[in-house]
């Protein structure tokens, strides 16, 4: 089993640097292939925890090769920073790959994504602010910049110019801001060519060499399934596609040599910024579900959203991911409830509906089917093995499993590395 993939079976925010870090000591290759330093993974080695934007969190394992696939939007600045922060607590960063053919997010890009929310108002679709959406909008326009393009000085000159063009324009008279000078922006580019030239790589040789070997590669999405811009909760969604099929056109890997697609699972469910949410709590108990679960985010630190756990969500997630296993993660945030409503289906307009409805406009009006579960209290930190858990998060877990459509592998019990219980292997 080669090459698997890794993903968010929700809005993100799962625990999938856990998950990666846990198959992490036995892949050879970590590759992550859409999204940029909107991604947040916190992973917690021993007592040092880690807070990862941009690698792959399989830069922690020593064996592992990290892989930024040409599908991912990189920050130099950013991925510079975290390098040598990571260096600086003794991590060796020195085998990282990054595609030549990734696009780069410029200071213009940072710039339009924060006065375009601006300028949307009411609208905002609460983006991280990092420059994703117009680094990918400029990439399918084909005036974007490429990794590729910083060691070649006469192309990003021509490159930049034909970009700030129309945007200087844009930011003049539609923002009002200043334009950018692209002089500037060549100069603070080429300066981060000499440090990044030594990672650049053809990654699409190498990830395919690898996989023909008998070498395993893992896959590892940012966000979640429901953020993808073709799949989620359009507008509200990230400007890539973090579902499965992303992984092969993010890294160039054909679909065939994928054997396993797991989607990490949160026993509830939470959001950042905008959109609809159809289980949200705006009561006690999304307030008890944030504090308990600590759900404030890495990378911007706002507060999650919080909910109860969304069946129709999970079954829509194993059909546009094909997913083979789920890995359930943060069920220890859950002891302590007497009882736990769990949402099986929506009423929309009356009418019983089980599966995640196609129109925004239904969506909107979704309200949840709530199923009551009753919890436990024990803690259970400690348990090693699905028969450690007490019998009514053993009958939680089943009922989530029945309800959607995978099995679940792996159980998150807790932060640690060692606080998971391993079903099946993934291997
Ligand atoms: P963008 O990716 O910065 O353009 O933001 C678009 C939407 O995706 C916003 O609702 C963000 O809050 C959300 N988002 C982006 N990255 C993450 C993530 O890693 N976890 C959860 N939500 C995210």
């Amino acid at each position: 089993m080669p090459a698997l993939v890794l993903l968010g079976a929700q809005w993100g925010d799962e625990g999938k640097g856990k998950a990666t870090d846990l198959l992490g000591g036995s892949v050879d290759y970590v590759v992550r292939y859409q999204g940029g330093n909107n991604a947040g993974h916190t992973v917690v080695v021993g007592d040092q925890k880690y807070a990862l934007h941009l690698l792959p969190s399989g830069i922690l394992s020593p064996g592992c090769t990290p892989v930024i696939g040409n599908g991912v939007v990189v920050d130099p600045a950013v991925l510079l920073s975290e390098l040598s922060g990571l260096a600086e607590r003794g991590v060796d960063t020195s085998k990282l790959l990054i595609s030549g053919n990734a696009h780069l997010i410029t200071p213009y890009h940072t710039t339009l994504d924060k006065v375009s929310e601006r300028f949307l108002g009411k609208r905002k679709i609460g983006t991280t602010g990092r420059g994703i959406g117009p680094a990918y909008a400029d990439k399918i326009n084909r005036v974007g910049i490429r990794v590729q393009d910083l060691f070649d000085e006469s192309i990003l000159r021509q490159k930049v110019e034909a970009a700030l063009d129309s945007k200087n324009q844009v930011l003049a008279k539609l923002y009002n801001r200043r334009a950018i000078a692209v002089d500037q922006v060549v100069e603070e580019l080429l300066g981060y060519a000499d440090q990044l030239s030594g990672y650049v790589a053809d990654t699409t040789l190498v990830l395919n060499n690898a996989i023909d070997q008998g070498q395993v590669v893992l896959f590892e999405g940012g966000q979640g399934t429901l953020l993808d811009v073709d799949h989620g909760t359009y507008p509200f969604v990230t400007s890539s596609n973090p579902t499965a099929g992303g992984a092969c056109t993010g890294t160039g890997v054909g679909p065939t040599k994928i054997s396993c697609v797991i989607g990490i699972l949160k026993a509830y469910t939470t959001r950042v910024g905008a959109g609809p949410f159809p289980t949200e709590l705006l009561d006690e108990d999304g307030e008890k579900l944030r504090t308990i679960g600590g759900e404030r985010g890495v990378t911007t630190g706002r507060d999650r959203r919080c909910g109860w756990f969304d069946a129709v969500i999970a079954r829509y997630a194993t059909r546009v991911n094909g997913l083979t296993d789920f890995f359930l993660t943060k069920l220890d945030v859950l002891t302590g409830w007497e009882r736990i409503p769990v949402c099986v289906a929506y009423e929309i307009d009356g009418k019983r509906v089980e599966e995640l409805p196609y129109s925004q406009t239904d969506f909107h009006h979704a309200t949840p089917i709530y199923e009551t579960l009753p919890g436990w209290s024990e803690d259970i930190t400690q348990a090693k093995t699905f028969d450690d858990l007490p019998k009514n998060a053993q009958k939680y877990v089943q009922a989530l499993e029945e309800m959607s459509g995978a099995p679940i592998s792996a159980i998150g019990v807790g932060p640690g590395r060692d606080e998971t219980i391993q079903i099946n292997s993934f291997l």
